[in-house]
């Protein structure tokens, strides 16, 4: 049976690991290396698991091995017409272990980053869908924002 576990700061380096095979199952080019990401991600996780401003969900099968993951950035945001409090989520590192896919186990993280979101005082998260990751979102009713970007 397949359980979702909060990650804890020694998670950090499993969670980069992760991160970097999201991008890479998506055929995404790096504007560096792909170990540079990995080392910086892991900096970066490590960072933030501690403030509690990242918040992981693992996905461990019976045996403790992990076979997938997400994360909730807890962001600082400015009040805002759609919520008064100043912050907002930011759901991010969706990943699931390519055996394990097409078994609802993303859907089940997203509705896990979901609750964790709500606990918060969380009222609006947003995130950037991948084009594997597209179908999962739709299908949990997350829309399309309008949000531009400009590489600079
Ligand atoms: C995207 C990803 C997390 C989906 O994981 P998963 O556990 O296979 O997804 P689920 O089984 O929960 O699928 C949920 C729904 O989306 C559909 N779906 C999932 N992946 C799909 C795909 N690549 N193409 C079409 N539909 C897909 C499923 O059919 C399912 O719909 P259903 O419940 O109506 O059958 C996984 O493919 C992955 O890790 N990809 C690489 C990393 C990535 O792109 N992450 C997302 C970043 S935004």
């Amino acid at each position: 049976m397949i359980t979702i576990r909060k990650a804890t700061v020694t998670d950090a380096s499993l969670i980069a690991r992760q991160r970097v095979q999201m991008f890479q199952d998506n055929q995404l080019p790096c504007v560096g290396t792909w170990d540079e990401l990995e080392r910086l991600s892991q900096l970066w996780l490590t960072e933030k698991l501690q403030s509690g401003e990242y918040i992981g969900l693992l996905l461990q099968d019976e045996t403790g091995a992990i076979v997938g993951g997400a994360g909730i950035w807890q962001m600082e945001w400015p009040p805002h017409y759609l919520h008064l409090e100043p912050k907002r989520g930011y759901l991010l590192n969706f990943y699931v272990a390519p055996a394990m896919r097409g078994q609802g186990l993303a859907k089940q993280l997203v509705r896990a980053a979901e609750n964790v979101c709500r606990e918060h005082g969380i009222r609006v998260a947003t995130l950037h869908a991948s084009a594997m990751g597209r179908p999962v979102y739709t299908a949990l009713d997350w829309t399309e924002s309008g949000e531009m970007r400009k590489l600079l």
